[in-house]
């Protein structure tokens, strides 16, 4: 069990100390997944030059290795855990196939580097009715870090609103 920071040196700047940290999540209303634009609740702390978003602990960590163009257009999934997915290369396309929101809420595009972040939450107890599809459609292969949370907790935060968050919402631009 260990507990996580994530900097952003080059970010201080844009970055003020009421700043939250926003990620897409994949998560569930009405016992179905759904996407989301979340704010976690933790305000960052300046220091080291960087500011530093506490995530909390993690408990089982690891690193999926994806290879180029998977496609597994008909597999619905859940989140296996409540986990935090940091996308270091590839690309993936996030689907809800079952979704009652616009077409436009109902997908995602999480490319791997700085924006690759999403909280993958629409565990099965938690979206009984419908899942996921998830597809790597890159070129290169996709490089995820993994980070279950401790006792499969969902961090504290704020809904912004449904559908997967927008570039300008994100960290560091
Ligand atoms: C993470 O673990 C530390 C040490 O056990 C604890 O003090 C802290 O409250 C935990 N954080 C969360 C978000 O659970
Ligand atoms: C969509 O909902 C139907 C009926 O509840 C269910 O049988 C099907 O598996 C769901 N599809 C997905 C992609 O979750
Ligand atoms: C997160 O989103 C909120 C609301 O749109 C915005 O005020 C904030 O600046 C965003 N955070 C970052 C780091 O961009």
């Amino acid at each position: 069990m260990y507990s996580l920071f994530i900097l952003f040196a080059t970010s201080i700047p844009q970055i003020s100390a009421q700043s939250k940290f926003n990620l897409t999540a994949l998560s569930a209303f009405n016992g179905a997944s759904r996407l989301e634009c979340w704010a976690l609740d933790s305000i960052p702390k300046l220091g080291r030059g960087a500011a530093n978003y506490d995530i909390g602990n993690f408990s089982n960590a690891f690193i999926g290795v994806l290879p180029p163009r998977t496609y597994a257009s008909s597999t619905i999934s859940h989140a296996p855990v409540v986990q935090f997915s940091i996308f270091l290369s590839g690309l993936a396309h996030i689907r809800i196939p079952n979704s009652t929101l616009p077409a436009s809420e109902s997908e995602a595009w999480i490319q791997g580097g700085k924006y690759g972040f999403l909280i993958a939450a629409d565990t099965l107890d938690r979206a009984p009715r419908a899942g996921h599809v998830t597809e790597f459609p890159g070129s290169d292969e996709t490089v995820i870090l993994q980070f279950p949370t401790e006792g499969n907790k969902i961090p504290s935060h704020e809904l912004l609103h449904t559908g997967p968050c927008r570039l300008d919402e994100l960290v560091g631009l």
